[in-house]
């Protein structure tokens, strides 16, 4: 099956998930029976329009994606939508006539699928591998019968995960834990110490909090409502405080007077800023991951010698940075948790068929601000 495969590249400067495998396929890989198709469903825009019109997002019929040497090609069983998808698909700040991509754009950066095909140089994943991911925001997603993603975004399956519950996962997980151990610099030392966690009940939140906790570090989250409150204590939060009054009083109502030693931000930072400011102990530290809506003053950090990160899920990917395999070490690693129960999966909600109408449905639920944990479509 490899030297077919290099043999096609080579004649043809392609790879053969381009367009066929009826040559190769059943022949010489006894592990794939099924022949590949030319054209996969996909789920795409080239219009950024507001959810309620219907071709903000429109059932497509593409090619199969063409393979990178480091790439891999999922076949998709179920993928999740998160509020990067609504914030990357809603009408940008630029003039109408820019509005528009003259290719289709498929979103979806989450999902779960078997393995169909593998670039040359790929070494961690054999054909037919059940696999969830993450991907590059610049690239097509999930949203579709195929996925190409370079393999350090993918990781092994959780034997005991349904790909719907896999799927829920990777993009939260991964900003969740880059968050805490690459950027908080979170270790078993830390056993004790605190972590507020400001909005607990999100996707991101309702993992971080687990890993934390599975520290052994105490939690303090922060919810508006009930169900986010409820959520919260069911995924490693102790205490929950209510983010719509003024946290200070509240952290000193249950003996956090003197401050916490890290903050996790999960929401625009500037409502908070001197909040945080003065939650943060002496030399805290704090990781911010959504984009602040102002500018906020950093010279406030020097007195208590703060120190402030940033967490951005795809960075190592984007910049294609020397240690962009941690990404594989930490599937490695969260795939062990979820299989030992230590870390739980946040599905919530699963829709089926994966087509325009549904997805549609799934990025409006989202764009309401309602959805508690994830929600996830499978099947075409
Ligand atoms: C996404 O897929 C469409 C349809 O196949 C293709 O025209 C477009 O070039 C792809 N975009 C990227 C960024 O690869
Ligand atoms: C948080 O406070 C607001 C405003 O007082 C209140 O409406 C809401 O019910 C509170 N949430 C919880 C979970 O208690
Ligand atoms: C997977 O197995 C672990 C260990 O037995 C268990 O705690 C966890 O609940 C299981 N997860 C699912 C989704 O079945």
């Amino acid at each position: 099956m490899f030297c077919v495969f290099l043999l096609l590249f080579t004649l043809t400067g392609r790879f053969p998930g381009a367009y066929s495998f009826q040559e190769t396929r059943g022949v010489h890989d006894s592990m794939i029976t099924k022949v590949m198709p030319k054209t996969m469903k996909a789920v795409g825009l080239y219009k950024y329009l507001p959810i309620a019109e219907t071709e903000s997002l429109l059932n497509l019929e593409v090619p199969i994606p063409t393979l990178r040497s480091t790439d891999l090609l999922v076949e998709v069983k179920a993928t999740a939508v998160n509020p990067i998808d609504t914030k990357q698909r809603a009408p940008k700040p630029v003039p109408p006539a820019q509005q528009f991509e003259q290719f289709p754009r498929i979103l979806g950066w989450d999902g779960a699928g078997i393995i169909a095909s593998k670039g040359e140089n790929t070494k961690y994943f054999n054909v037919g591998d059940e696999v969830f991911f993450t991907a590059d925001l610049r690239r097509n997603g999930s949203n579709a019968q195929y996925v190409a993603i370079d393999e350090v975004m993918v990781g092994v399956k959780p034997k005991n995960f349904t790909f719907e519950q896999a799927a829920a996962m990777p993009l939260t997980t991964v900003t969740a834990y880059e968050s805490l151990y690459d950027r908080l610099l979170l270790s078993e030392n830390d056993k004790g110490k605190t972590l507020l966690i400001i909005n607990s009940g999100g996707g991101v939140g309702s993992v971080a909090s687990q890993l934390a906790k599975n520290l052994g570090l105490k939690v303090i989250g922060t919810a508006a409502r009930p169900e986010t409150e409820a959520f919260s204590l069911q995924h490693g939060v102790d205490i929950v405080l209510n983010h719509t009054k003024d946290l200070l009083p509240q952290l000193e109502a249950h003996g956090y007077g003197n401050g916490v030693e890290f903050i996790l931000v999960n929401y625009d930072p500037y409502p908070y800023w001197n909040t945080i400011m003065a939650a943060a102990k002496p030399q805290g530290r704090i990781c911010l991951i959504v984009d602040s809506s102002g500018l906020v003053d950093i010279r406030q950090l020097k007195d208590k010698s703060l120190t402030l990160v940033s967490e951005m899920m795809a960075t190592r990917i984007k910049y294609d940075t020397e240690d962009k395999n941690r990404y594989h070490e930490i599937f490695e690693d969260v795939t062990r948790m979820f299989e030992a129960g230590v870390l739980k999966s946040t599905l919530t909600k699963t829709m089926s068929p994966i087509n325009a109408e549904n997805l549609r449905e799934a990025h409006r639920l989202l764009e309401e601000k309602k959805v508690i944990g994830k929600i996830v479509l499978s099947g075409f």
